[in-house]
């Protein structure tokens, strides 16, 4: 991870926001190659998913909307994580990213340990267990620590955990924290004129639900789709922008008849949304699937399948499709007094939809990107030396620069004005990048770091020999070929999708 901040910070991915004040926990900001690459990855989304199919719709709502939108939801009453204080320290955790477990000694339980979530938990508190057997002195067998989270934690247990802060019993017992950033929309700031940055974009595809059936020429199956900011008070925002308080998402709702066969729609856009974590290329060895628990999934869903991914701090959601029936669409009905159903002409019968919602955070898909796509790897050049070269391998699809053209040298006229030529050129269709500056293996360095898939160099053989062709340098396996332009622009047409 720490390579690839470094990178990110290095080459204009990602900033911490507000950097020269501090920083602001929880909140980022994309530089010039992270904004395109940002870009990519959402118009990539949005292409495959809304322009390139008969059966989606795009819209882009509000993010501040009507309160009783977040009542209807179930937001304003349920939106919240179990919070836990230390109160010497005063730092906060998530109580369910908090772990315990009794040490056990001979049967008896001589104390507690405690450790945040991380890849290695059970190995932590196991360690810890042993130094307080070490530190007591106690004679005898330590069992094999059994793991909760503190959510699980009884009344006289939370009396003795200790803080991960402290190391002392300091902890308050877990409290329900609701994540809705709240605001108030004109001059008055009391209770009437609360409201809430969306904690989702998906309420949008709800409340226009109506409007898009009646004005989108849109027949069932069919889905509504939007990207766009969403905000959630994080308590423990972390993992770089794997976990924000301000990031993006990009949502759909795909709406079905009551009668249609869920699962089968369900299992069609796990598949979808796998396929197209590939078309962007992310490795399909680091993508996993995860099944909600049926007893722990909300009354009303028929079931949340978690696409996960191998991120560097251990296997972590990316990409949710949960089966929701007609809840949200009911809700709504009920609360608003508009009805919300649709006319099935063959019974003559009006009624709900049910929904299908595969949800993915843009920022997620940014850092599984990042991470996934990083290499250090070691090169010889011509003269026999080793260096280290890092590159990151990103699909042409969403690497922020397409091409870079290089005049193999700034001092030579015609090579300039043939590499300034090209590069226009390239330009007015495909983001492009032009550099004279330094050696050619330096430039070329410099592109491996910004994963920008080819180079071009306009050496002497283009402008002395016939044929103008140039040396086309490829990113992963630094092979390099002769192409003239129109192969050039054909390699681009096939590959920028
Ligand atoms: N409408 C359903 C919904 O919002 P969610 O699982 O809470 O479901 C969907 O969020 C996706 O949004 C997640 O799978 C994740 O990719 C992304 N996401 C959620 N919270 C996030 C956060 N704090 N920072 C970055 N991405 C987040």
């Amino acid at each position: 991870m720490e390579a690839i901040v470094s990178l990110a910070k290095r080459r204009g991915f990602v900033f911490q926001s507000s950097e020269i004040y501090g920083g602001l926990n929880g909140f980022f900001d994309y530089g010039p190659m992270g904004v395109e690459l940002k870009k990519n990855i959402r118009d990539c989304w949005w292409n495959d998913m809304v322009r390139r199919r008969e059966d989606i719709v795009g819209i882009e709502t509000s993010i501040i909307m009507h309160p009783k939108v977040w009542e209807a939801s179930g937001h304003v009453a349920g939106f919240s994580d179990p919070l836990v204080d230390c109160k010497v320290s005063k730092n906060r955790y998530r109580a369910d990213q908090l772990f315990f477990a009794p040490v056990v000694i001979d049967g008896n339980t001589v104390g507690y340990v405690s450790a945040l979530e991380s890849d290695k938990t059970t190995e932590e508190l196991q360690a810890a267990a042993e130094l307080m057997k070490r530190k007591k002195a106690i004679q005898g067998t330590l069992a094999p620590v059994v793991v909760k989270d503190f959510t699980e934690a009884k009344p006289e247990e939370i009396s003795q955990i200790p803080s991960p802060a402290t190391g002392n019993p300091d902890l308050t017992p877990p409290r329900a924290f609701n994540m809705m950033f709240q605001t108030n929309v004109g001059a008055m700031t009391d209770a009437s004129s609360v409201a809430y940055l969306r904690p989702e974009t998906a309420q949008g595809m709800f409340v226009d639900f109506k409007n898009v059936v009646d004005t989108g020429r849109v027949k069932l199956p069919f889905g509504i789709a939007q990207t766009g900011k969403s905000f959630r008070n994080e308590i423990t925002p972390r993992n770089f922008i794997f976990r924000s308080r301000e990031f993006e998402q990009m949502e759909m709702e795909f709406f079905i008849h009551e009668d249609d066969d869920w699962a089968k729609w369900h299992r069609y856009w796990i598949n979808w949304c796998k396929d197209w974590l590939l078309s962007i290329g992310l490795p399909e060895s680091h993508i996993s699937e995860y099944d909600h628990l049926k007893e722990k999934l909300a009354f009303y869903s028929k079931g949340t399948t978690d696409i996960m991914f191998k991120f560097p701090f251990g296997v972590q959601e990316l990409w949710g499709i949960a089966a929701r029936g007609n809840y949200d669409l009911t809700q709504h009905a009920n609360a608003s007094g508009k009805p919300q159903e649709i006319f099935d002409e063959a019974t003559k019968k009006k009624f709900v939809p049910h929904v299908i919602e595969p949800a993915v955070g843009l920022d997620r898909i940014f850092l599984a990107v990042l991470a996934s796509c990083y290499a250090e790897e070691q090169v010889t050049d011509d003269k026999g030396n080793t260096e280290t070269r890092t590159v990151l391998r990103l699909s042409p699809r969403i690497a922020p620069v397409k091409v870079a053209v290089l005049p193999l040298l700034k001092n030579k006229e015609q090579l300039v004005a043939r590499a300034q030529a090209l590069y226009k050129k390239i330009k007015r269709k495909y983001p492009a990048f032009y550099d004279e500056a330094g050696a050619v293996g330096r430039r070329y360095r410099r592109q491996d770091e910004i994963g920008t898939p080819w180079c071009v160099t306009i050496d002497f053989d283009t402008i002395e020999k016939e044929g103008d062709t140039f040396t086309l340098r490829e990113r992963d396996s630094m092979a390099q070929k002769r192409i003239t332009e129109t192969e050039l622009f054909a390699l681009l047409e096939e590959q920028v999708y």
